[in-house]
Formats: structure tokens, sequence, C-alpha cells
């Protein structure tokens, strides 16, 4: 019999589950503006759905979750609200790393964390290292990412390569490409989540998003708990993935 993953009244197959779910968390400053709040005030109360959809993920044995945390647009920002979200950001490796750690979290950040603090890329670098050799979930913190940046840093990559003669032009294929981008390594998102109600990619994952399947929901981040990720993951478990194919194609009951 296929083990089942019992939470509140769903029941989702494990095998109907992804293995890599990559979120986009918006919604966190309207979330503390309906509240009168500052939107930093917003920006805090999202931690606690970041930890909550870390170890939901990992109760759940999905591989990989990729968490957009910072886009390279984001500098456009009013800059107390980046000097206050960097601050966040320091607090939230220093407080959760630990316990990151002790539950065998693999965490990495991708994006050009060149133009960070130093204390932040410190800690950066600290986390990475204290975790790498870990088993469990892992997680990707997309911070200062931006799928374009993403896109160019592997072309520059082939194109050096192309020209120590390491690689011919022809030899330049889907794969290659692949892994020369910052998430290269990993199996591309099974489901993408955007919270907060815009429905749009705002330029993550451009490359790797080529057959995920794409969820959105009204909720805010901050109101983002187990029950909403279940109904996304539910909602998935019903898709039919065809990649091209047809229906009578695939051999599956969820035709
Ligand atoms: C997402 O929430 C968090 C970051 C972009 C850092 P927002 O701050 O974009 O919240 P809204 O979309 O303004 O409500
Ligand atoms: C996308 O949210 C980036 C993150 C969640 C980190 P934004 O709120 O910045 O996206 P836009 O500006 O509405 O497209
Ligand atoms: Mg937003």
């Amino acid at each position: 019999m296929a083990s089942t993953l019992e939470q509140g009244s769903q029941i989702v197959e494990k095998s109907l589950l992804p293995s890599h779910v990559a979120i986009i968390m918006d919604g966190n400053g309207r979330w503390a503006q309906q509240r009168g709040k500052p939107r930093v005030m917003g920006h805090r109360s999202g931690i606690a759905s970041v930890r909550a959809v870390i170890e939901s993920s990992a109760r759940k044995q999905i591989d990989v979750l990729t968490l957009f945390a910072f886009s390279s647009e984001n500098w456009r920002r009013p800059q107390d609200e980046v000097g206050l979200l960097m601050k966040l950001f320091i607090e939230a490796i220093q407080s959760e790393g630990k316990k990151l750690h002790e539950n065998r979290v693999r965490l990495r950040v991708i994006g050009d964390v060149s133009a960070f603090s130093q204390p932040l890329q410190d800690q950066i670098a600290e986390i990475e290292t204290l975790t790498q050799n870990n088993d469990g979930l892992l997680v990707n913190i997309a911070a200062n990412y931006g799928g374009h940046w993403e896109i160019i840093q592997a072309v520059r990559q082939l194109a050096d390569q192309v020209k120590s003669g390491e690689i011919d032009v022809a030899d330049i294929n889907n794969e290659l490409i692949t892994k020369s981008l910052a998430l290269g390594d990993v199996v591309p998102p099974d489901l993408f989540i955007r919270t907060g109600g815009e429905q749009r990619i705002s330029n993550f994952l451009l490359w790797h998003l080529a057959y995920t399947e794409l969820y959105f929901t009204d909720t805010l981040w901050p109101d983002f708990d187990d029950d909403a990720y279940d109904l996304a993951l539910e909602c998935f478990a019903g898709r039919q993935r065809r990649f091209g194919r047809i229906a009578e194609q695939l051999g599956s009951d969820k035709v």
C-alpha cells in the first residue's frame, strides 16, 4: 500500500507529493497594513510561516524547498525597508540555524550574495558550511536572486568555457545550461506556489519553471499555515502532467 500523509482531514499519497516545491512568499506588507502596522511587522510575522513550511516539508519528506526571500528588484524599495529586511535576514539565520541543522536540513542561499554586507555574507557562509553534509530537506533561499541574473551567470560561464577551448559551441545543450545555473544540481520544481494574490513570476526561476505546475493563492504569506500548504499539495496531486504528450500516453489513473 502506498504510504500516506495525514494532515487534519487531508490525506495525500506520498507518490503524489512534489519532490521540489518553489514558493514566492508574497503579501507580508499588505498583511501588516491591513492591521494598521508598519510593513516590517509583516516580514517579521512571515518568518513563522517560513519555519512552518520548512517543518511541514521535512515531515512530508519533500526533497527540495526553494523560497524567494529577496529579489534583485527588491533593492528598489524604500531604503529603510531594505535595511530592516537585511536585519531580519541576519536575525533569522542566527535564531533558526541551529535548529535547522539539528533537523538535518541543508541550507543554501542562491543569488548574488556579494551585494550583501560582510556580516550577512559571513552568516550565510557559516550556515551553508554547517549544514552542507546534512541528508534531510534541502532548503534554497533565493536572496538577491533574479532569473535573468541566474541565466546571465550561466551564459558567461559557458562563454568562458568556449573561449578556453574546454567545450565547443555545439556542446551547449539543455543539460549543460542547466548545470551552469545556480539551481542546476536539483530536479526542477514540480510545484510553484505564490501567495498574496498576484499571478506573476516576478523574475523567479525562469529556466526551471518550464514544466512546473503553478498554484496561486490569495492567502497572504503570514497567513500561509499547514492547512493552506496542504490545500496546495492536494491541488497538485490532482494535476495531470503531460510534458507535451496526450493523456492516453500516460497510463495514469488521473486521466
Ligand atoms: C514579500 O512580501 C516579501 C518580500 C518581497 C521581501 P511583500 O513585502 O512584497 O508584501 P506586499 O506584496 O507588499 O504585500
Ligand atoms: C517577489 O515579490 C519577490 C519576493 C517574494 C521575494 P514582490 O512583491 O517583490 O513582487 P512584485 O514586485 O509584486 O512583482
Ligand atoms: Mg509583494
